[in-house]
């Protein structure tokens, strides 16, 4: 695996892959992996001939009071790991590398983007557009890998690319959970053994609202509310949000139907968590 911190050094290395006739798959992370990135790289290790990672943390998607600096990193593990997969390039800039001083383009999604977790994380996802679009116009891949955790995140990235015509295919992964059903993240690291525990609601309640349908439940209000109270149940857990909406455009339902995203956020001590499920009707 070869270990590329600079653009102009990543595009040389690639330009020959693709005068190969090799495809190349993207898995674009902020570092510190666990068994959800790992499985987004085995995917694109099956799908694709060459593998490119990112790992870079980019600070335009954290506003000033959020978790920027202390977001957890660990360069000598991660490395290991995306070896062991068997990712060939990992592509990790500086910052000045990726925001020349006078940086003056974003990349804006709208509407989508102010509806859940942009609601309370306004510049958010300009942040993950921008960075995203980056990465496209860098590595060209072919395809690219992102997880169904991110469920907002997967809905306007796709946004984008139909929007700006970006030719590639995007690749939505399960989301990977720990066995007591507690869905992966960087984040989970920041939670207390007692936070870990409560955290678990998160899943529960969104169990919960499956089997209401599954039962026949349709009116989104009521399914709202008993999640709602299983969550506030459990006191270190201050629920954001929870939206029950259409999968594509996001748009907030009053019953259940065609393709439903359930999306959750709350925080849990220092960690804001977000989880989700999609149910097809
Ligand atoms: O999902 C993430 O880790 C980030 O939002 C991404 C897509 C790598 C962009 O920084």
């Amino acid at each position: 695996m070869k270990v590329i911190n600079t653009i102009k050094e990543l595009r040389q290395g690639l330009k020959k892959e693709r005068q190969a006739g090799r495809t190349i798959g993207l898995v674009p992370t902020m570092g510190y992996f666990h068994e959800g990135h790992l499985e987004l790289m085995r995917r694109a290790r099956e799908e694709c001939d060459v593998v490119v990672v990112s790992l870079y943390v980019n600070p335009t998607q954290f506003a000033p009071s959020e978790d920027f600096e202390s977001y957890p990193r660990d360069f000598e593990r991660d490395k290991k790991f995306a070896e062991n997969v068997g990712a060939d390039y990992l592509f990790c800039p500086s910052n000045a590398e990726i925001y020349l001083p006078n940086h003056l383009t974003y990349v804006e999604v709208e509407k989508i983007t102010k509806r859940l977790c942009g609601a309370s994380r306004p510049h958010h996802f300009q942040g993950v557009t921008t960075i995203v679009a980056k990465l496209f116009n860098i590595v060209m891949p072919d395809k690219a890998y992102f997880g169904q955790k991110d469920a907002q995140q997967v809905v306007v990235i796709k946004k984008m690319v139909d929007d700006l015509n970006f030719d590639l295919e995007i690749v939505v992964v399960p989301t990977v959970r720990e066995e007591d059903d507690l869905a992966m993240s960087s984040r989970n690291t920041y939670l207390s053994d007692a936070e870990r525990v409560e955290a678990l609601v998160l899943s529960e309640s969104l169990q919960h609202a499956k089997r209401l349908i599954d039962s026949g439940e349709r009116i989104a209000q009521k399914i709202k509310d008993e999640m709602q109270e299983l969550i506030e149940s459990k006191p270190q857990v201050n629920l954001e949000y929870i939206s029950i909406c259409d999968n594509r455009t996001l748009e907030e339902l009053s019953r259940v139907q065609g393709e439903t995203l359930i999306a959750l956020a709350a925080k849990v001590g220092k960690a804001r968590l977000i989880d989700n499920i999609v149910i097809k009707m």
